[in-house]
């Protein structure tokens, strides 16, 4: 029997993250370890209790828990005068409530339709472990074997740095990192910057220089790879309650980004980036124009912070290559393999 791919989610759920999570649980390939919750989309309770939902929207609640991340980035919100900063740190009033999401970026149109602070979903029975995500990370890769383990980020990466930085025995034990985040050409949070990796460059840049094989999927190949409201249709007509919600969610994103970017209002669709990310680590095909180059992260708090410096100069030292970027995707292979798992899915409930 083919050997599943072992793999932990990271998630700041949010309505891409919350497809991401329901094709991690319903892939059959995947034997998903467990799900780390951080800050980002919304504040860590937030992704938590929606990450909670989803599991049980997705009836795996005896097979995965939710470990909840790290509330706040490592480094980005101290200075007093950052764009991100609420001043709470700075003025030593870490325990003052309430304790808004320090990075979220907010009031910009369309972004509630995108990422809402609850999940169309009913309020979870579960909770979370009792453990936290770094703690999590930190036990389940030093029992791994070398090479075991594939982590699959598609939040801003604040409990991978901090477990790496913590104890970086863990580095030998992973597989791949699949990263939803960065951008070439493409960006959302500031004019150089991506979200993910804009809310907490300082941790980016520590997991992208430990030295694991990183592979990048970032807007310029999630953008490629958007979904159409009449896709969603199709998917809607499974009905099994996972389909139901994939679909709910993509008609509510398209909402959302036909506010803010013109493209997608024409196409009448949406990006799902971190489902992108999932559906890489089987299908890594499903990337295209692929440049195995060097990338690090602007921590410099300037103009270009969190911006992914990409190496596009012809001559790259070998030694220097750090990672797989992805300029590109292959849409029709995307939307097949997530109807396809949603399919399998209803068929082995017998629906
Ligand atoms: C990324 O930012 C978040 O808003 C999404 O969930 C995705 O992970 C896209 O820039
Ligand atoms: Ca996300």
């Amino acid at each position: 029997m083919e050997e599943k791919r072992k793999i932990i989610m990271d998630v700041d759920t949010g309505s891409d993250d919350a497809i991401a999570l329901v094709m991690s649980m319903l892939d059959e390939h995947f034997d998903l370890l467990g799900i780390c919750s951080v800050n980002g989309n919304i504040e860590v309770k937030l992704t938590t209790d929606n990450s909670l939902r989803v599991v049980e929207c997705c009836e795996k609640e005896e097979d995965v828990k939710v470990y909840k991340g790290c509330d706040l980035p490592m480094v980005s919100t101290l200075t007093p005068w950052s764009p991100q900063s609420t001043g709470i740190q700075s003025w030593g009033l870490i325990n003052e409530p309430p304790r808004k999401n320090p990075r979220r970026s907010g009031d910009r149109p369309g972004d509630k339709e995108v990422h809402p602070e609850h999940l169309p979903l009913p309020e979870p029975r579960i909770k979370e472990d009792s453990r936290s995500a770094v703690q999590f990370y930190l036990e389940t890769l030093l029992a791994a074997k070398d090479g075991e383990i594939t982590l699959v980020p598609v939040g801003p990466l604040t409990n991978l740095a901090v477990a790496m930085r913590a104890d970086p025995r863990i580095i030998p034990k992973i597989k791949e990192i699949v990263i939803m985040g960065g951008g070439h050409l493409m960006n959302n949070s500031s004019p150089a910057s991506e979200f993910n990796i804009w809310v907490d460059p300082e941790a980016a840049e520590v997991v992208i220089q430990s030295g694991c094989k990183i592979t990048w999927v970032p807007l310029d190949a999630t953008h490629a790879a958007y979904i159409t409201v009449e896709e969603s249709k199709k998917i809607r007509e499974l009905g099994t309650k996972p389909a139901v919600l994939v679909a709910d969610l993509i008609e509510q994103r398209t909402i959302g980004y036909a506010r803010s970017d013109a493209e997608m209002r024409d196409l009448k669709g949406a990006p799902i980036h971190d489902a992108l990310a999932v559906c890489a680590v089987l299908h890594p095909e499903v990337l295209k124009d692929v440049l195995h180059t060097n990338v690090h992260v602007d921590v410099g708090g300037s103009y270009a912070y969190g911006q992914t410096i990409v190496e596009r100069r012809i001559r790259v030292i070998e030694e220097e290559k750090n990672c797989y970027f992805a300029l590109n995707a292959d849409r029709k292979m995307f939307y097949d393999w997530m109807y396809e798992v949603l399919k399998n899915d209803k068929e082995k409930r017998g629906l």
